[in-house]
């Protein structure tokens, strides 16, 4: 599958790997319509291409994004923004089933940080700086802040970053559960992608259910949410992978996965 041709992102497949980078430099990334919109085409195709085990989200050195785009949003009323309603295409974000990657370097600022927290880890660098800065311009997060910010590190801490707008470091980010790992500001792309790598080895169904049920403790009691992941791995029985897997362990050797 071919992902040339977008204008505000850049996009490519390798070693199972899908690479998605923002690319707005001269705005710091700010997610406007149309970038968010061939972003989502682009992940959606990932989604589809069996070439893609995993996907990387990043942006440059300065900025992940630095959120929404301010100048789209300035002068609209409400009827433009709910007509518009770009924000419906978040929810495609949360319907990928591969897992995504952020790697962020610089700010992870507003739609910037939500956009982070849509992916499924966040491998962040040492000058990494989050935040849902939107109460220093007369709105809150819109794009899943209140909610997956509060879900990823408590009402507690959620609070204060929404109600302050403050800057957090990555290190600070990493304390409070946001991230998976912090690492060297140069480090950031080679460590996503060798952690994308990684995963993209994995039985491609077992990595899809896991993520899956991983999700479903957002949504869900604990006892809906353990009836689901048992139906989940019972699932599991029905590949060949499954068998595959045990097999080659009993064997003592290396499971050769089919993502059947
Ligand atoms: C549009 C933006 C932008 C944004 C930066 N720029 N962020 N344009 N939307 N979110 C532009 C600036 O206007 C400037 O353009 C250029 O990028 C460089 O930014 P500077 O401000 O000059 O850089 P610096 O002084 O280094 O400050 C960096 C910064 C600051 C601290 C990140 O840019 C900033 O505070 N940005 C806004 C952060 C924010 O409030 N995000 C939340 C947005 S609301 P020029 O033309 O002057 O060079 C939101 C809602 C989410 O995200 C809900 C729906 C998805």
């Amino acid at each position: 599958m071919s992902y040339q041709g977008y204008t505000h992102i850049l996009a490519s497949v390798d070693q199972g790997v899908g690479l998605i980078r923002l690319n707005r430099p001269q705005v710091l990334n700010a997610l406007n319509a149309e970038l968010m919109s061939e972003l989502v085409d682009a992940l959606s195709r990932m989604d589809e291409d069996d070439d893609v085990r995993c996907i990387v989200i990043t942006g440059n050195e300065r900025a992940f994004a630095a959120g929404a785009d301010i100048g789209e949003m300035a002068e609209a009323s409400l009827v433009d923004m709910y007509t518009r309603d770009n924000l419906s295409r978040w929810d495609r974000v949360r319907r990928i089933k591969k897992p995504i990657i952020a790697a962020v370097n610089g700010y992870a600022l507003g739609g910037g940080c939500e956009l982070a927290m849509a992916c499924d880890m966040i491998i962040a660098g040492e000058g990494a700086r989050f935040g849902q800065p939107e109460i220093n311009i007369g709105v809150i997060p819109g794009a899943g802040g209140t909610q997956r910010l509060t879900r990823a590190i408590g009402k507690a801490k959620a609070m204060e970053w929404i109600l302050t707008g403050r800057f957090v470091s990555a290190h600070e980010a990493e304390r409070a559960g946001l991230v998976t790992r912090v690492v060297p500001d140069e480090a950031v792309l080679d460590e996503a992608l060798a952690l994308a790598r990684e995963i993209a080895s994995k039985p491609p169904l077992a990595v899809r259910l896991a993520k899956d049920a991983v999700l479903a403790a957002f949504d869900t009691t604990i006892e809906t949410g353990l009836a689901y992941e048992r139906h989940n791995f019972y699932m599991l029985f029905a590949t060949e992978d499954q068998r595959e897997g045990m097999r080659a362990f009993l064997e003592k050797r290396r499971a050769q996965w089919r993502g059947r």
